[in-house]
């Protein structure tokens, strides 16, 4: 049997926290795209949980929802740089808005607007919870972000270590 909690996750935002701030970046994206029909692209595994909270603070009729994936090679916390995307929605002329767990190398968010850009929308934004900017390789930021964090491996809220720990309510640091 495996020992569970075996990384020791403290939390580093909580729950309410989260919440909150997506209430507001909801607020904010409900009013720049006011009388647009939105497409939001979330990112899984990692985004389910803030896509989820963030959808139901924007209030636009026509928002849709399309989930693609993409995914870096490599296990643990060692992120390859060699970027894999699932088949993307068809957005011919619509806006976008990309949305991530989290902005760290910046490698991830960099293939899927440029896949995304080739793909004649009308317009592309991107937002993500966490953004780590001293980690960042590819010249990319984000138009929405809720929070700063330093270079800290975090999990929980979407976010995995080896595939575990996305279950937790808080946003955690381990070991
Ligand atoms: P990037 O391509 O380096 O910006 O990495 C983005 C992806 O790497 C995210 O969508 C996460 O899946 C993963 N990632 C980066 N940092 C962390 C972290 O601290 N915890 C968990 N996953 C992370
Ligand atoms: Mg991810």
């Amino acid at each position: 049997m495996t020992e569970h909690n075996v990384h020791h996750p403290r939390p580093l935002i909580r729950a309410e926290r989260l919440r909150a701030r997506c209430r507001q970046m909801g607020r904010a994206i409900a009013r720049d795209y006011a009388g647009q029909d939105l497409l939001v692209v979330p990112l899984l595994g990692g985004a389910f949980c803030f896509v989820a909270d963030l959808v139901r603070e924007i209030p636009l009729p026509g928002l849709e929802l399309h989930f693609a994936s993409a995914s870096s090679y490599g296990a643990g916390t060692i992120s390859s740089g060699r970027v894999q995307l699932s088949a993307l929605p068809d957005c011919a002329g619509r806006p976008v808005l990309v949305v991530d767990d989290i902005l760290d190398t910046g490698r991830t968010l960099e293939a899927v607007c440029t896949a995304l850009t080739s793909a004649g929308i009308s317009s592309l934004r991107s937002c993500v919870l966490l953004d780590k900017p001293s980690r960042r390789i590819a010249d990319i930021s984000a138009d929405y972000v809720g929070f700063t964090i330093p270079d800290r491996f975090v999990i929980g809220y979407g976010l995995d270590y080896d595939g575990r720990y996305r279950h937790l309510p808080d946003v955690c640091v381990i070991d």
